[in-house]
């Protein structure tokens, strides 16, 4: 097998930050040692002198190929892996999708299908339930059998991945028994529509009505109906792409009181507020998403949540449409703008910028990138560290290097960059995805198939 030497940098994971070599044999990591220790040459030594060595990025949120208002996420397995490993992304866990109607094996196979094979990087799936009865339910066990241990439930989108309160409860009750994670995407759709279908009534049809009509109340609202119906339910609960202060408030009352609440955000609702919806034209439809870009004064609170921990995890929610062709066909009705943004490949680096600016440290850096949501989705030590028997997804990354962003220069499948022209400071230098150099000095040395399909854990906060 082949050895490989990491030699004279500072090794970042959620635990320490220390100055050693990494040894790296095969697919593992082996040792880490003080520089200079190891006893024996490798077959290749990489030279991180003045770099962090950090464990490869887990986004335990994207949706390559994701089928959404009649059109596809424009990034498939592969261009989205590609990209991933660009960024310093080594794992992506993405949703697959039980079809209304279908089972969760039908959904679970055909995404099987679109990233067998195809992958830059290592892969694994959480599973959209958009079908709660008695056969979906029942199949949820054999489904964490086979290391998909996670359930996205949506309280929007009725008609399409819509569930009602008693579904919820059901999946809910389910998953206590299971073992599985409950995802919830919270806002009140049903609410949201009459909001959309008054708006459009007066002829509000611009993007920036996508931002107003999906109130911050009705995120929160959602926010604590899912963390009351998990309570009665006695299951762990994990809100996606929280976005609103009061939604924040909602899981840390939640978590004060010791309910196993878990937050997620992104880094859109981070470094991006709602003046981006009310772009000139139409160049507002780049930012919708949903949950919606917020005011700016809600970056602080959720900045704040990062650094006390009810917000656990910072993911992408990367689900990329072009804006010719896509986005576009909004045009005219903000309620058919395709929601969703790219990010899988600019992750790692907007949270360096947030080290940079004083928000987190290092060392959180990590943890909310890597090793969190690596334990909150049963892949750690394997992800998310570097300690002798992880898997040898390193990073070399600069700290001092910089960067504009552009979709002229970007990996990602899609027409535009939402941080066009930003310059942020720290750069992906080399990356190793399971011992294997991928990317070096901006050369791509990866290829398609590579990336494996993960058998997942249970969620390790709750043993
Ligand atoms: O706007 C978003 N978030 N698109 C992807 C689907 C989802 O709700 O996560
Ligand atoms: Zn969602
Ligand atoms: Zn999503």
């Amino acid at each position: 097998m082949t050895r490989t030497l990491i030699t004279g940098g500072t090794v970042v994971t959620a635990a320490d930050e220390i100055d050693a070599d990494v040894l790296i044999d095969g697919e593992q990591v082996v040792a880490v040692a003080a520089p200079g220790s190891v006893p024996f040459t490798a077959d290749t030594t990489i030279d991180a002198t003045g770099c962090l060595v950090i464990p490869g990025g887990v986004d335990g949120h994207t949706h390559m190929e994701m089928p959404f208002g009649g059109t596809f996420a424009s990034d498939t397995f592969e261009t989205g892996t590609r990209a991933a490993a660009w960024g310093g992304t080594t794992t992506i866990v993405d949703f697959a999708i039980q079809s209304q109607g279908g089972s969760l094996r039908e959904g679970l196979d055909t995404w099987h299908g679109k990233a067998d094979g195809n992958c830059a990087v290592d892969y694994a799936f959480h599973m959209i339930l958009s079908d709660v009865n008695d056969q979906s339910l029942k199949e949820m066990e054999s489904l964490v059998g086979e290391g998909v241990s996670s359930f996205k439930l949506f309280m929007a989108y009725p008609g399409v991945f819509y569930s009602d309160d008693g579904q919820i409860l059901r999946a809910m009750q389910r998953a206590g028994d299971t073992g599985g994670l409950i995802m919830v995407h919270a806002e009140n759709g049903i609410a949201i529509d009459v909001l959309v279908e008054q708006a459009l009534a007066q002829g509000r049809t611009d993007p920036r009505w996508h931002g107003e009509v999906r109130r911050e109340l009705l995120e929160a609202e959602a926010t604590h109906r899912a963390i009351q119906l998990a309570r009665v339910a006695g299951a762990p609960l994990y809100i996606v792409h929280l976005s609103a202060s009061e939604a924040l408030a909602e899981v840390a009352k939640a978590r004060e009181m010791g309910v196993n609440a878990f937050a997620e955000t992104c880094p859109q609702y981070l470094f991006l507020d709602v003046g981006e919806l009310a772009r000139p034209g139409f160049e507002g439809a780049k930012y919708v998403c949903s949950t919606p870009l917020r005011p700016a004064e809600h970056q602080q609170a959720l900045w704040r949540g990062i650094r006390n921990d009810d917000v656990s995890v910072v993911s992408t929610d990367h689900c990329p449409f072009c804006f010719d062709g896509q986005k576009s066909l909004g045009l005219g009705d903000f309620s058919k703008i395709p929601n969703g943004m790219p990010g899988v490949e600019t992750r790692m680096d907007l949270l360096h910028q947030a080290v940079v600016d004083g928000h987190i440290s290092r060392r959180r850096w990590i943890e909310i990138a890597c090793a969190t949501p690596a334990r909150m989705f049963g892949l750690y030590p394997r992800k998310g560290t570097i300690a002798p028997g992880s898997d040898a997804d390193v990073v070399v990354y600069d700290p001092a290097a910089t960067q504009v962003h552009s979709a002229a220069t970007h990996h990602m499948n899609v027409d535009y960059s939402p941080y066009e022209g930003r310059t942020t400071t720290g750069k992906v230098r080399t990356v190793l995805s399971r011992g294997r150099v991928v990317l070096d000095d901006g050369e791509y040395l990866g290829e398609a198939g590579h990336g494996k399909f993960l058998v997942r854990d249970t969620c390790q906060y709750l043993r």
